[in-house]
């Protein structure tokens, strides 16, 4: 059975609270049965004060807290658990024979496309490895297509883009009214969700029921546009930044919906955030219909940005797109790599939970940010090629670091690379589990 959100079974593991899109529906014709008076004016309020986002988390915490909530999300909004969750970035991937036997018969694109195999990817990710929480089985580029621009996977070399934006005139031709066309991963994450919520896991030590909690996700601006831009991976996003730095700015050095508003359309960065905003967060929207808990946005390479750069010219939008998608009721996880020096003002956009990599220190960092947001992470994934004491001692460490404070989430540092042994991330498991 597909689960159907409905003001008996929102979006959220909680599934019983009551709907938290009632007054908000961003996305032009894909109204929400119990949502045919939308205020159109909702999303402006929605994403514009502090407070407003305040009142996301208190409608977010009724979410969590009710009969079914998963650990997962309870501690995504820094609420008591019975154990640290955890899950792995890349759980379903190339080190893990059950995928490469699908990889086999199909492309990675092919398996992103149709939900049967998206979803039977995630689940039996998340049912191997016996994780808090299974992510959609999808990738950071998809939105690209309904935008306009065509991509590829070569073998051994990484995405490429067949023709890199690098005019205002590009990002003025870019589509943002095809996004519907994404709908099959949302299709994926209405299979994943309607297996696991009629299926509760108990363990021996933590005997109350607990739902999985599950996973949609998106690009963050930067990243996507970093990718549009570079026409593929990069060491120094110099097209990117080149772009970045042709943005007007306004008197206080802040590009974004000031300076949008005023002079809409003028550059090319400025209508690139401006679309990707508009795409991402209507694709996050069919996520969280879907049945997606919990949105995690993927700002994997923002750390080449100097803390300057990411305030002016990253900032703005990553806040809009992630208020944007806590109004729909569900907590942001955002993550990205080398992001040390950007955290504080990462924390600015309004994030649930801060994803860290495991350059930074939790314990520091944390204090430093005064426990005020989860943090999802750390281990070093290239650890889970050590001998199994030192995989043990390290785990522990990180668990030390947060200090069983409320809001740990547990997780490498980055992806699971390929030819990690599962056993490794099987004894992580089983080590969270004994605690
Ligand atoms: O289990 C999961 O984590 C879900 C699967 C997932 C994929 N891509 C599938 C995939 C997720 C979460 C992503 C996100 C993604 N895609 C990111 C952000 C995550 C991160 O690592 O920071 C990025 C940067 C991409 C873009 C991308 N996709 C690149 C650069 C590559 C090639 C690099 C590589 O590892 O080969 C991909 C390919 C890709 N996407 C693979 C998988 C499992 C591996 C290739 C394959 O199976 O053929």
């Amino acid at each position: 059975m597909i689960k159907q959100n409905s003001p008996a079974s929102p979006p959220g593991t909680g599934r019983t609270q009551a709907d938290p899109l009632a007054e908000f529906n961003p996305f032009p014709g894909h109204e929400r049965l119990v949502n045919s008076s939308a205020d159109p004016e909702a999303r402006n309020r929605a994403v514009t004060t502090v407070d407003q986002a305040a009142r996301g988390v208190a409608d977010q915490t009724v979410a969590a807290t009710g009969a079914n909530g998963s650990r997962f999300v309870r501690a995504c909004l820094r609420q008591p658990v019975d154990r640290t969750p955890v899950w792995f970035l890349r759980q379903a991937g190339r080190y893990m024979p059950e995928y490469m036997a699908v990889r086999k018969h199909h492309s990675l694109l092919d398996i992103c496309r149709t939900p049967d195999i998206a979803a039977e990817v995630t689940i039996t990710a998340a049912e191997r490895l016996g994780v808090d929480a299974a992510i959609i089985f999808a990738d950071l580029l998809l939105p690209l297509t309904p935008m306009g621009l065509d991509f590829e996977f070569l073998v051994n070399e990484g995405p490429r883009i067949h023709t890199p934006l690098r005019t205002a005139e590009q990002a003025r031709n870019l589509r943002t009214d095809r996004t519907a066309e994404l709908s099959y991963v949302a299709r994926g994450i209405e299979k994943v969700s309607s297996y696991f919520a009629d299926r509760p896991r108990t363990e021996a030590r933590h005997p109350s029921p607990d739902t999985l909690g599950i996973i949609g996700f998106c690009g963050a601006p930067f990243t996507l546009a970093s990718y549009m831009i570079e026409g593929g991976s990069s060491r120094n996003y110099i097209e990117t930044k080149k772009l970045m730095y042709d943005s007007p700015r306004n008197s206080s050095g802040v590009v974004g919906a000031d300076v949008l508003s005023q002079a809409p359309g003028v550059d090319a960065w400025s209508i690139l955030m401006e679309k990707l905003v508009t795409v991402l967060t209507e694709y996050a929207g069919q996520q969280v219909q879907a049945g997606a808990d919990v949105i995690q946005v993927f700002d994997s390479w923002v750390g080449a940005l100097s803390p300057s750069d990411y305030r002016d010219y990253a900032l703005a939008p990553t806040t809009r797109l992630i208020r944007n998608i806590q109004a729909m009721g569900v907590p942001v996880i955002y993550f990205g790599v080398e992001t040390s020096s950007l955290l504080p003002l990462m924390r600015q956009t309004g994030c649930d939970v801060l994803g860290l990599d495991w350059r930074t220190p939790i314990e520091r960092t944390w204090r430093e940010l005064d426990y005020g947001v989860s943090i999802q992470g750390n281990l070093d994934p290239i650890t889970l090629f050590a001998p199994e004491p030192v995989i043990e001692l390290r785990v522990a460490e990180v668990l030390a670091a947060a200090g069983g404070r409320p809001g740990h989430i547990f997780n490498l540092g980055h992806g699971i690379v390929p030819g990690t042994p599962v056993e490794s991330v099987l004894q992580v498991v089983r080590q969270l589990k004994q605690f």
